[in-house]
C-alpha cells in the first residue's frame, strides 16, 4: 500500500456510507488522520473503529453539511484533534426527498429548497470552511462527489442531477480562485458503486444488468471511488485541477 498521506489531515463530509466509509478507510491506510463527518454519528463511530482497528487514525464527528455552524464545528474538530487541514472530500447526500424528485411540474417546491439547501448548499458550506484552513496550511485539495446524473440528461430526478451539476461549478471556482494559494479542486463522478445501501434499495438482481451495461468485466466498488480520492487528494494528483473524473466502467466516454 503506498503512504501518500503520512502527516496528512483530511475531513471527510459523509465519510461513513457506502462510498465515504471506503475512501475513509483507504486514506487512513495510506497514513492520513481522518475526521470522519456524518450526520450519523453512530455510522461515523463505526468507521473510525474499523480504522483504528486496521491501525489507522482517525475521529468521529457529528456532521449535518446543511448547517452552518455544525460545518464550522466539523473544520475546527480537525484542526483541534488532529493539528490543521490538508483536504477536504464533501460526499455526503440526504436521499430524504428522493421519491418527490421525479417531474419539474410537479414538484413539492419546498422538497426542492430542501434537496438542494442540503445536497448543494451543504457543499458550498463545506467548502467555505475547509478552503481558509488549506490555504493557512500553504494548500491543499477539494474533492467533491458528483454522479453522471449531472449531465447525461434523465426523464427523473432533476434536483439530484441541478444539485451535482452546481458541484461542478463550485469545484472549477474553487481550482480558479485558490490555485495559487496552492488549493487543487476536483470531482469524482460515480457510476453505480455497489455497496449494501445500494442493494438495499435496487435489489440484488439489477446487479448483474449493470454489469452488462458496462464496458468492463465486473460492478463498481467504494474501493474504486477510494483509490481516485486518494489520487485526486494527494500530491500524485498535484496537477490536476477544475476536473471532473469520471469512475464508472465506462458508462461515459469523452474527452
Ligand atoms: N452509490 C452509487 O451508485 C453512486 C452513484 C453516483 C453518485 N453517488 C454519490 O456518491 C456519494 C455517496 O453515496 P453512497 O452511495 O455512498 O450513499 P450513502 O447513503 O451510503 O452515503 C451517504 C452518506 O451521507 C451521509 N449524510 C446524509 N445526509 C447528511 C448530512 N446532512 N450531513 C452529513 N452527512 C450526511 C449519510 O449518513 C451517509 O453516510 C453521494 O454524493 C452520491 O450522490 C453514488
Amino acid at each position: 500500500m503506498l503512504k501518500r498521506f503520512e502527516g496528512k489531515v483530511i475531513a471527510m463530509a459523509g465519510g461513513s456510507g457506502g462510498i465515504g466509509g471506503g475512501v475513509s478507510r483507504r486514506l487512513a491506510q495510506e497514513g492520513a488522520a481522518v475526521l470522519v463527518g456524518d450526520i450519523n454519528l453512530e455510522a461515523a463511530q463505526r468507521t473510525v473503529a474499523e480504522i483504528e482497528q486496521a491501525g489507522g487514525k482517525a475521529a468521529a464527528c457529528r456532521l449535518d453539511i446543511g448547517d452552518e455552524a455544525s460545518v464550522s464545528d466539523f473544520m475546527a474538530m480537525a484542526v483541534r484533534a488532529f493539528g490543521g487541514l490538508d483536504g477536504c472530500h464533501v460526499n455526503a447526500l440526504d436521499p430524504s426527498r428522493n421519491a418527490d424528485d421525479v417531474d419539474v411540474t410537479m414538484m413539492d417546491m419546498a422538497n426542492f429548497d430542501y434537496m438542494m439547501h442540503v445536497n448543494m448548499r451543504g457543499y458550498v458550506l463545506c467548502t467555505r470552511h475547509a478552503v481558509p484552513l488549506l490555504v493557512a496550511r500553504g494548500g491543499g485539495a477539494m474533492l467533491y462527489t458528483s454522479s453522471g446524473a449531472a449531465y447525461v440528461g434523465e426523464a427523473v430526478r432533476p434536483v439530484y442531477a441541478m444539485a451535482k451539476s452546481a458541484i461542478h461549478a463550485l469545484s472549477r471556482h474553487v481550482a480558479s480562485r485558490f490555485g495559487k494559494q496552492g488549493v487543487r479542486a476536483n470531482v469524482v463522478c460515480p457510476g453505480v458503486i455497489w455497496h449494501e445501501g445500494v442493494a438495499a434499495a435496487v435489489g440484488e438482481a439489477f446487479k448483474d444488468q449493470i454489469v452488462e451495461s458496462l464496458r468492463v468485466t465486473r460492478i463498481g466498488v467504494p474501493e474504486d471511488i477510494a483509490a481516485t480520492a486518494a489520487l485526486l487528494l494527494s500530491e500524485d494528483g498535484g496537477f490536476i485541477t477544475g476536473q471532473v473524473i469520471n469512475v464508472d466502467g465506462g458508462t461515459t466516454m469523452r474527452a
